[in-house]
């Protein structure tokens, strides 16, 4: 089977090491094959840390498996391939539309599967909505299009010469594809992961025909959630496992403060053993060491560079030189990321000495008050509105601290790539950000989502600035903690193997 083999699609990420693929193990073994499912992926779209760990997790589970990734082809992955080779056709069902299925390999190696459906995909704009961020109004049929597509690759298709052993769902706009496989009978085992439950794919129910969503689906024991149809919770209820992206939030969603009305479901799953957390990884790009964006190289042994990359990213936001701490946020700019209490503490901030860089997209109210800061501070508070990963990059290499106030954080990636950085979070103690930092060692957490135990927080970091040797040890901590993405592929690895046997093992 002839693939494209993309030359230039990995643009910030190099990726260094040729991956597996399907060769057998070295005792001989097939490996099992897998297909990951996903909305985003880094070599083409990425809208948030979902686009990341698409990227990373298959490439480095690759050392394990066969693995492959299906994405649906939108505008930039077509953009970045050129023709793709057409490998499948599936035909149109229910009031899906019939479309085919083209298979690129990227350069290192990783095998992607891109559903062509120029009438559902080729649009100007990001994977789930318009530039102004008008979620698609068809995005239920754009998204069980690409369930419905995952469910027929492992179900096998005429024309392709790969079937998947087993499915692993991302999230809601995947979801759909362990109802599809349960629907037709088909033994499939599967895996979804929660990246974040607070987005669940609720549409109406008068749209169940054109999605194939048989009427007895459609119950408490189904797809329904006060009266419309869930793409998120059918995925929980269809598939063999379900996986959640820290242990904290693993166990925080069972409960209602962060279960978004599936805390009683979940807690099902966690009695019956089938809800697991797997902390993400980070991927070797975020190397400060190496780091082509930055514009001085530092390591946590030498981080004389480190300077240089703070006073450049002072010009680059228009701030005034400086001897205080800086600040940065990189975040999406929405509830979730409590962009408001950063907004309330950032005079604080700048009543103490420091500046705030600012970085982020979303909501177009939290824009403007950014905005509104910058002006009323200026050569102290810098924001750009925008979504660009270099700047991301030079933002974590040359800031002292980052805020990330979040209300709920199923894992968080930004706070491990600051930490590689040598920037030290400031952040609530909930979902990953617990497991991930050690207050007073690898950064500074607080509790209560309120602007006073955040301030208690932002001023434990100011001291910790005053003295150079409890910052540079604080760094170097941030620094040297290992995130590698093995560690969380060994445990994808065994919830596919018990998920592979016990579907073998069914009656
Ligand atoms: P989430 O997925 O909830 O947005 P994560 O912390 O897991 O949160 O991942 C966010 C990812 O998106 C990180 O890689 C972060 O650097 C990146 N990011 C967020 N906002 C921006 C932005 N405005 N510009 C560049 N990168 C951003
Ligand atoms: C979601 C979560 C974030 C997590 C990311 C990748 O976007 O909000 O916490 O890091 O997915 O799993």
């Amino acid at each position: 089977m002839d693939a494209r083999v993309l030359r230039d699609g990995d643009r910030l990420r190099q990726w260094p090491r040729a991956l597996a693929g399907s060769a057998p193990t070295a005792d001989g073994v097939a490996r099992r094959r897998i297909l990951y499912v996903t909305s985003e992926i880094t070599d083409f779209v990425k809208t948030g840390g979902l686009g990341d760990v698409s990227a990373a997790l298959p490439r480095s589970l690759s050392a394990q498996f066969d693995v492959r990734v299906l994405v649906p082809g939108y505008r930039q992955v077509t953009a970045a391939t050129g023709p793709i080779d057409v490998v499948a056709r599936l035909p149109a069902a229910h009031g899906l539309p019939a479309c085919e299925l083209g298979l690129v390999r990227s350069a290192d190696g990783l095998p992607i599967y891109v559903i062509l459906c120029p009438d559902l995909y080729d649009r100007e704009g990001s994977p789930y909505g318009d530039e102004h961020g008008l979620d698609w109004s068809d995005n239920d049929v754009r998204f069980a299009r690409l369930g419905l597509a995952a469910a027929a690759i492992a179900q096998g298709l005429p024309d392709l010469d790969w079937a998947a052993d087993l499915l692993h769902l991302n999230d809601w706009p995947t979801a759909l594809g362990p109802a599809y496989l349960a629907w037709d009978g088909a033994p499939v085992p599967s895996v979804l992961t929660i990246h974040n439950l607070a987005y669940q794919g609720l549409f109406d129910r008068t749209r169940l025909p054109q999605l194939g969503v048989p009427d007895a689906a459609f119950g408490i024991d189904g797809v329904e959630f006060y009266g419309k149809m869930s793409f998120l919770k059918a995925g929980i209820i269809y598939a063999s496992h379900v996986t959640t992206v820290s242990d904290t939030y693993a166990r925080e969603i069972t409960t209602p403060e962060f279960g978004c009305g599936l805390d009683g479901l979940l807690r099902r799953c966690a009695d019956e053993g089938r809800l697991t957390g797997i902390l993400n990884g980070i991927d070797e790009t975020w190397d400060p060491r190496t780091d082509a964006s930055l514009g001085s190289a530092f390591a946590a042994d030498d981080l004389k560079g480190k300077k240089a990359n703070a006073d450049e990213l002072r010009r680059d936001f228009g701030l005034a030189v400086s001897r205080g701490p800086l600040f940065a946020v990189v975040s999406r700019l929405v509830h979730q990321k409590g962009v408001d209490l950063t907004i309330e503490s950032t005079q604080s901030i700048v009543r103490q000495g420091g500046q705030v860089v600012v970085t982020g997209r979303g909501d177009a109210a939290f824009e403007r008050e950014l905005e509104g800061l910058a002006s009323r501070y200026p050569g102290q508070v810098g924001v750009r509105i925008g979504f660009e990963e270099a700047t991301a990059r030079r933002m974590f290499a040359g800031s002292d601290f980052l805020l990330m106030p979040s209300r709920f954080e199923p894992c968080g990636l930004s706070q491990m790539y600051a930490q590689r950085m040598g920037s030290l979070p400031v952040a609530r103690e909930t979902g990953g950000l617990a497991d991930t930092i050690k207050d007073g060692v690898t950064g500074f957490l607080f509790r209560e989502p309120s602007l006073a135990a955040m301030l208690g927080a932002v001023y434990r970091a100011v001291d910790a600035y005053k003295s150079r040797r409890t910052l540079n040890g604080m760094r170097r901590a941030a620094m040297q903690t290992c995130y590698a993405w093995d560690k969380s592929a060994d445990g994808y690895g065994s919830v596919y193997r018990s998920a592979l046997t016990a579907s073998a093992t069914a009656p």
